[in-house]
């Protein structure tokens, strides 16, 4: 007897962990129910994506969607949308909101607004401050929390952990990965003075190399102290890469496709205070290095830092302007395109996309294409050539540091957990995104 799924996914080239082959996918109840030569099976929805890639759902481990608070900027809809537009199946959302998520009931709250309106799945970063900092391990326990985030320098928002023992105190209380935004806040605080009025090209001058090296060194020191296992994201110098591949056994890397691609000071000359987002984007030599440790396997997974800011507050002057820029929706296209420029293959994209952040977080049933996962897939056209324009951009900004460039590589087709939301640039069924679930903190079932 043919078996039967509710989605069956042909003649795709599909990432599994046997490779990168030709094999069919069925999916039953949301997961996946079978992989390989389906021939005979039949299904209440078939997909032919003959020619295409089907890869394990991308999980963007670092957006900012402003609710509440900043919902001129975005909120959970719309940022959830150019995620699934983008590709992406599930969001990491940063603490930095107004009022910052550092309480139970701010996480409730985001929860509670989260439901049967965001489009991809989602989990809830807690904010470490120093008046939470000893009770952070009850709160990173919370059902749909991701874990700590700790500011150790000042950025958007008011969220900060700077003093050596809130920070120690931070990574003592609780055990899962810790993550932190790595800049030292006393030599920002010294060093003001050299923002130039009107000249974006002075952020990367304010915010130097050894603000993140010497934050870095420093923080890095502590979680051994502290036994803790740390997180840093966006890592931005060369100078930091050494002290991290030197912490193997317990920090892991992340990176961001816009320090991947732009350059200092041609973006600044190119994109003004577009370009301005902290840590800064800095000259080519640090890009360079960042690729290396991408292919040396030291950066272990790639956030999009999605930061929307509205024209109006990017348009003011500089320093009078807000850091971050949006990219949850061109993560995929712009990685997509390294690819096939040959700046790494395919199977690096898969693990610094998906497996990576399910390995470092302990994501419960996501990030491979594996019997028994979710069925989270981000279907790829490789050879699609298309350009980014501010007009596809969902997300609430409007605006995208990628405008008018043309890309190789795209995702046609987003499916999360059987459903398909994404097909073709448009939005098919409206959110059902839910919580994420993570094996540290796996609650009995009611
Ligand atoms: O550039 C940034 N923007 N870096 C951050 O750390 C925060 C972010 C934001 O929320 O705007």
């Amino acid at each position: 007897m043919s078996e039967t799924f509710d989605l069956l996914i042909r003649n795709g080239i599909a990432a599994t962990p046997n490779g990168i082959a030709e094999a069919d996918i069925g999916v039953r109840g949301g997961r996946i129910a079978a992989i390989g030569a389906l021939g005979s099976a039949k299904a209440v929805e078939t997909i032919d994506a003959k020619g295409l890639h089907v890869l394990p759902g991308i999980i963007d481990t670092q957006v900012h969607f402003r609710e509440p608070g900043n919902e001129h900027k975005e909120d959970l809809e719309t940022g959830s949308r150019a995620a699934v537009l983008g590709g992406v199946t599930a969001v990491f959302e940063m603490p930095n909101t107004n009022p910052p998520t550092t309480t139970r009931a701010a996480i409730e709250d985001k929860l509670a607004r989260a439901k049967n309106r965001m489009h991809c799945d989602y989990a809830f970063y807690v904010g470490a401050t120093p008046a939470n900092a000893g009770a952070l391990g009850e709160l990173e326990r919370l059902p749909g929390v991701c874990g700590v985030k700790a500011f150790l320098g000042s950025s958007t928002g008011t969220l900060l952990l700077s003093h050596p023992h809130d920070i120690l105190t931070a990574l003592k209380s609780g055990t899962r990965r810790m993550s932190v935004h790595s800049e030292d806040e006393d030599r920002l605080n010294a060093r003001k003075d050299l923002r130039v009025t009107g000249d974006p090209r002075s952020h990367p001058l304010w915010r130097d190399v050894e603000t993140a090296r010497a934050s870095t060194e420093r923080v890095l020191n502590l979680a051994r102290e502290a036994g803790r296992r740390l997180h840093v994201l966006h890592v931005t110098t060369e100078e930091e890469l050494p002290l991290l591949a030197a912490a193997r056994d317990y920090a892991t890397v992340e990176t961001t496709p816009q320090h991947l691609t732009l350059a200092a000071p041609e973006c600044y000359e190119r994109l003004g205070t577009y370009a301005q987002m902290n840590p800064p984007i800095r000259e080519s030599r640090h890009r360079e290095a960042l690729w290396k440790a991408v292919n040396e396997g030291l950066v272990d997974v790639i956030g999009s830092d999605h930061a929307p800011h509205t024209r109006g507050e990017k348009d003011k002057t500089y320093p009078d302007t807000p850091s971050g820029m949006p990219g949850v929706q061109t993560l995929a296209t712009i990685l997509l395109d390294h690819v096939n420029a040959g700046r790494m293959s395919l199977e690096r994209f898969v693990d610094l996309t998906s497996a990576g952040a399910a390995r470092l977080f302990g994501i419960a049933g996501k990030g491979r294409i594996a019997l028994g996962f979710d069925a989270d897939f981000t279907v790829v056209d490789l050879k699609k050539k298309r350009r980014i324009e501010n007009s596809w951009i969902a997300s609430r900004c409007g605006w995208t540091p990628f405008d008018g460039m043309e890309t190789t590589g795209w995702p046609v087709m987003t499916i999360i957990r059987g459903r398909t939301v994404m097909r073709d640039h448009a939005l098919t069924a409206a959110g059902q995104g839910e919580a994420m679930r993570f094996i540290e903190t796996l609650q009995p079932s009611p």
